[in-house]
């Protein structure tokens, strides 16, 4: 399994492309088989679970393309409603191929989800809109199984705000009878997405980016042409990683707007921030200040930069008070800082980190994906060198991390084995 030896120590100096967004790309390429036709999708990372779901695509019968982030995805020939077990397993966004199987054949068998383990990840609002639009849901030795003789538009309304379940909903409810309603709907860039989408294949979703979606059923949906909107999370992480190292960096190809609450984080903590129409510029000027910070549903602070914005106040002069809100079991990796000398104590859901003046390099294991690059930024901070292991996690979200990082100036060497 490959390692990442990073000597810390070097500031953060240029510029750094941000990729196609992985929490977008998965659940479009998931889409694609609601068009039975051809699709080109544009902007995807070339990242683990991109690699994971195009097998599984190809296993359940669709000719996958892909090249320099373009995807030629046909769906025309799956006649599958069952995604291959073992790999479906390894990935927690294989979820959208029920809501994609559903739409398409009314009928979908697939193994429950696997992916980061951060908390207890229920479905149960995916299987409630599924079961709302006609189907009979059985989960029997790990596998789901939904069937319907016929999808009906109905009112549903999301006890939890879940970006999965939104989206599932929406891909299952596309081609039903009539019009579903998702009320306190997720509003996440990627929900805007996939609804653009979906509406670029023929479908009628609207209000996406709202708390209430509307989807008037249609008869059929084609192939269309499109682009992922930029990852806000890996562009989250090289602006905290920039901040982390009292570094320099203009971060292109990204959407301002998308990065609000992280540029908000930042000036508040009084890292320079300066917007543009599709870069962002973060620059260190002054000695940091200590901040809380508590994660929310979107516009909110992203629970998937809990753990990269962690590494950063670890090392910032006076307490910070982070609040997990979104996932309970998102502190795990703690253990791995404190190994490096941060110091910060768990209670229930918040951590309350003292900053300290060092870090020191260590052997830390990425245990999830985002811990992986709290445990990058920690070691370009820290003094020496740190060891980080099991980085498949951080190669399911972050493409070319090393390479990005390096381009910067870091000091990263990969080792494969
Ligand atoms: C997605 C993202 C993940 C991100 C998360 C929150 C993907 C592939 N993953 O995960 O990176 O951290 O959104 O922005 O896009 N819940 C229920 N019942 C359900 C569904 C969710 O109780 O049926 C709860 C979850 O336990 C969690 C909260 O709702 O506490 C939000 O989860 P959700 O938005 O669904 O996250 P994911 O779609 O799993």
């Amino acid at each position: 399994m490959d390692r990442l030896l990073i000597e810390g120590g070097n500031k953060l100096n240029g510029k750094v492309n941000i990729s196609g967004f992985k929490n977008a790309a998965l659940p479009i390429i998931s889409a694609s088989l609601l068009a039975a036709d051809k699709c080109t999708i544009e902007n995807i990372p070339s990242i683990r679970d991109v690699y994971i779901l195009m097998d599984i695509m190809k296993g359940m019968g669709a000719e996958v393309k892909y090249n320099n982030g373009t995807m030629d995805i046909d769906t025309s020939k799956i006649n599958t409603h069952k995604a291959p077990y073992e790999l479906a397993k390894k990935l927690r966004a294989s979820y959208y191929l029920m809501g994609g199987t559903i739409g398409r054949f009314k009928t979908c068998e697939i193994t429950y989800p696997g992916g980061c383990d951060i908390g207890t990840r229920p479905i149960d609002q995916h299987i409630k809109g599924f079961e709302a639009l006609g189907c009979s849901v059985e989960i029997q030795h790990g596998v789901i199984k939904c069937v319907a003789s016929e999808l009906l538009g109905t009112n549903i309304y999301l006890d939890v705000v879940s970006v999965g379940a939104t989206i599932n909903i929406m891909l299952a409810s596309v081609l039903a009878k009539g019009r579903t309603v998702i009320e306190n709907a997720a509003k996440e860039p990627h929900i805007v997405d996939t609804a653009n989408f979906l509406n670029a294949m023929g479908a009628d979703v609207r209000g996406a980016g709202t708390d209430v979606i509307k989807i008037n059923g249609v008869e059929k949906l084609h192939g269309c042409t499109y682009s992922v909107i930029p990852d806000q999370i890996e562009a989250g992480t090289y602006m905290i990683a920039t901040a982390a190292t009292g570094g320099d960096v203009i971060i292109n190809n990204v959407i301002p707007k998308h990065l609000e609450s992280i540029t908000a984080k930042l000036k508040e903590m009084g890292v320079e921030v300066v917007e543009y129409d599709d870069s962002i510029k973060v620059a260190v000027k002054s000695p940091l200040k200590n901040i809380n910070i508590k994660t929310l549903p979107y516009p909110g602070f992203p629970t998937d930069l809990q753990q990269p914005i962690t590494a950063l106040l670890s090392m910032v002069s006076g307490t910070s008070i982070v609040t997990e809100s979104i996932f309970e079991g998102r502190f795990k990796y703690v253990d791995e800082l404190k190994r490096m000398g941060a110091k910060i104590k768990v209670e229930g859901r918040t951590s309350i980190i003292d900053g300290v003046n060092r870090l020191s390099g260590a052997k830390v294991s990425a245990t999830d994906l985002r811990a992986g690059a709290s445990f990058v930024i920690a070691g370009l901070m820290a003094d020496g060198v740190t060891e980080v292991e099991d980085v498949y996690h951080i190669d399911r979200g972050y493409e070319r991390i090393e390479q990005k990082f390096i381009g910067l100036g870091a000091k990263i060497k990969r080792i494969s084995e």
